[in-house]
């Protein structure tokens, strides 16, 4: 197998459960690797099958926020295992879709998963989400499903996305928002703790005061700011349940350590979930 130009462990796990038929590895984290989405939280399950149609769920619900429809040029950045581009070639026709991830194992997954339908396209590429291998004004939209926190400089990327995008298209993503007065909080974590552990490398330093003045200073307009945060925290339970019931291993203590922080800080809502779109103007 090819080797990955990121440190993610979380990601070397999955790959390792799925190249040994994990069943519940294959159905919460086969396609889609990120939260889930629940209308109603009330109603999850929290087995792997609910878990999967929550992560599904999630992927519309960012795509949405970018106006996504038939006959557009997207790109998806960070692009896992291709689920999104997945879903997208399912619900519309007529796309030219990329997806560009920066892990070449990730990709190969995604190219056994995924098969253009006779009207669509799908282009996989690796890249970093900061150097767009792309020519300028090429895309109506680009996403970033869960990846944000990953990249190394948020105002690089949407310097970049800029560039990519046409006159009057969009970008939509989703990431972990803190409340700002949480921040100090945060850097203080972020100085003290020198292994990044399980979830790698991951910023969540960035507010939506600090969103916003990106947005600004680059002249995007924003379109959406919507806190999800609700919507998500059945992931927390998911997560848990099945580390406890070794459904997913958590190999590693800061698997563990890592996700109860994450699940406590989300559920008090020092860190927000939200996706966010903006508009490149015409
Ligand atoms: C939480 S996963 C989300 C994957 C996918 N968007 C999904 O929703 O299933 C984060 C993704 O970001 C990718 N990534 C991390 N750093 C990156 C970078 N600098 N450029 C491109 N992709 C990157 C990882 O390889 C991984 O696929």
């Amino acid at each position: 197998m090819t080797s990955s130009p990121v440190n993610l462990p979380y990601f070397d796990r999955i790959l390792q459960l799925l190249a040994a038929g994990d069943p519940a590895t294959i159905t919460a984290f086969g396609k889609h690797v990120h939260w889930g989405y629940w209308e109603d939280p009330s109603q999850a399950k929290h087995t792997p099958e609910d878990f999967r149609q929550a992560a599904e769920q999630l992927t519309h619900e960012v795509y949405s926020a970018a106006l996504v429809g038939d006959g557009q040029t997207v790109l998806d950045v960070g692009c896992g295992f291709g689920g999104t581009i997945a879903s997208l070639n399912e619900q519309f026709t007529g796309m030219n879709l990329t997806g560009l991830n920066i892990d070449p194992r990730q990709l190969d997954q995604a190219r056994q998963n995924v098969t253009a339908r006779p009207a669509n396209q799908i282009t996989w590429v690796e890249g970093n989400a900061c150097e767009l291998p792309f020519p300028d004004a090429s895309f109506d939209r680009v996403l970033a499903v869960e990846c944000i926190f990953h990249f190394p400089d948020r105002r690089q990327f949407f310097q970049e996305v800029k560039r990519v995008l046409k006159p009057g298209g969009y970008l939509a993503l989703s990431d972990f928002v803190p409340q700002a007065w949480f921040l100090p909080v945060i850097e203080l974590n972020a100085t003290l703790s020198r292994d990044p552990g399980f979830y790698g490398h991951s910023n969540v330093q960035y507010s939506i005061e600090t969103y916003r003045q990106l947005a600004a200073d680059l002249g995007f307009q924003s379109h959406i700011e919507r806190d999800i945060t609700a919507n998500t925290l059945p992931t927390y339970d998911f997560l848990i349940k099945s580390g406890v019931k070794k459904e997913i291993d958590w190999s590693q203590w800061s698997a563990a350590t890592q996700t109860l922080l994450i699940a406590l800080v989300s559920r008090l809502h020092l860190v927000t979930y939200q996706i966010l779109s903006y508009q490149k103007p015409e």
